[in-house]
């Protein structure tokens, strides 16, 4: 059975820059704060009118096309993955099929969250094990500013997401010493409400106290969103930060963990880690807590904060284009998000 490897890589950030003092034009916060908290310096906001999560998508998969030695009409699979689409629906896979003129093949939606383009790579090595697919388009691209509180009332959530896409070709490969040696993934929805955004959707908790007499003629046009719920901003992404640091800081070892040992692989042979870019100081309690080197573990949320499903794309693809890895290196990616879903990746570069 062939092993998949990555082909190709690129990225994409929009040329917006909006630092912590920007922000707070906007809200009651702070550099400090944010940097203590956070790590965060800056974040990319993508264009209002002329960028969304399918054309940073397309920006980022060019460059990995290009990079992997194909074109766009060669690829046979998409995978995207994002929390921030275009459209409701739709998914993002198809409207880059459309922009990138590919042939009528198979497009994927993944909505992990934070961990949804290592699910996706997960998915992309399980067609090219079995033969099924040869040039698969992982993306994974996230347009968060169109959809953040930037108010004081959202000021937990909004200082931390950014902009982005990043993108990498999977195809087969004979060579023992290369490409992605396991994928594990993992799930809890016990605390799904912890980091979430509700509206909209079909959840019947705004609904079950109305007792409305009759349906649905009563608030025609409000029953899939309705002012109350601007009001009480629902329709914006929901954070109970404590819980999700508590959580993460236990989750990430521990399928890092798992990785290594389904592998017969200590921590010393890891040569760069990825953490999705959730907050720095997640990433920094992991790396201690598994006793790695500052060269061992790349970030980047300093500059582009989090960036979702982009977040681990766009690392992977800095760290490489730095130098930092090279080929024979052992590669794990690693992410925990909303749901809560967690995942890693362990690859020979
Ligand atoms: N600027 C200034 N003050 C802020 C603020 C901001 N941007 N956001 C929140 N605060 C305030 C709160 O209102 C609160 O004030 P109070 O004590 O007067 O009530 C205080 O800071 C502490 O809030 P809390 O939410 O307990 O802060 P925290 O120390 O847990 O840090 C996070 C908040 C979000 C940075 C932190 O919880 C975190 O990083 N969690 C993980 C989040 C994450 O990784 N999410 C992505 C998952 S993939």
């Amino acid at each position: 059975m062939p092993r998949s490897k990555i082909a190709g890589i690129g990225m994409y950030v929009p040329k917006n820059i909006f630092t912590n003092n920007d922000l707070t034009k906007y809200m009651e916060t702070s550099d400090a704060w944010i940097q203590e908290r956070t790590g965060i310096k800056e974040r990319r906001y993508a264009d209002r009118t002329e960028e969304t999560t399918t054309t940073m998508g397309v920006e980022a998969a060019t460059i990995a096309i290009e990079r992997a030695g194909i074109t766009a009409q060669d690829v046979d699979f998409i995978i995207f993955a994002t929390l921030s689409p275009d459209y409701y629906f739709p998914g993002c896979g198809v409207l880059l099929q459309r922009a990138m003129k590919m042939k009528e093949i198979g497009a994927l939606d993944i909505r992990n969250q934070c961990s949804g383009f290592v699910y996706a790579i997960s998915v992309a090595d399980q067609f090219i094990k079995t033969g099924m697919y040869k040039n698969i388009l992982v993306v994974g691209s996230e347009k968060h500013s169109f959809g953040l509180d930037f108010s004081t009332r959202g000021r937990n959530v909004s200082v931390i997401f950014g902009d982005g896409a990043g993108a990498v070709i999977l195809q087969p490969t004979e060579n023992t010493n290369q490409g992605i040696l396991s994928t594990h993934l993992h799930s809890d929805g016990e605390a799904a409400e912890i980091l979430a955004m509700y509206n909209p959707g079909t959840h019947a908790n705004h609904w079950a106290n109305k007792n409305y007499a009759t349906f649905p003629e009563a608030e025609i046009g409000e029953m899939f969103m309705s002012h109350e719920m601007i009001d009480n901003a629902e329709n914006f992404p929901y954070m109970d930060g404590p819980s999700v640091f508590k959580k993460a800081i236990v989750k990430f070892p521990e399928v890092i963990m798992e990785a290594l040992q389904t592998n017969g692989l200590q921590t010393s042979d890891i040569n760069m880690l990825i953490p999705h870019q959730a907050n720095l100081r997640i990433s920094q309690f992991v790396q201690q807590k598994l006793g790695l080197s500052d060269n061992q573990v790349h970030n980047n949320i300093q500059k582009y904060g989090n960036t979702t499903a982009a977040s681990v794309p766009i690392a992977l693809c800095e760290a490489w284009e730095e130098g930092k890895i090279k080929e024979g290196d052992l590669v794990c990616l690693a992410a925990f998000g909303s749901g809560f879903t967690w995942a890693s990746a362990l690859l020979k570069w």
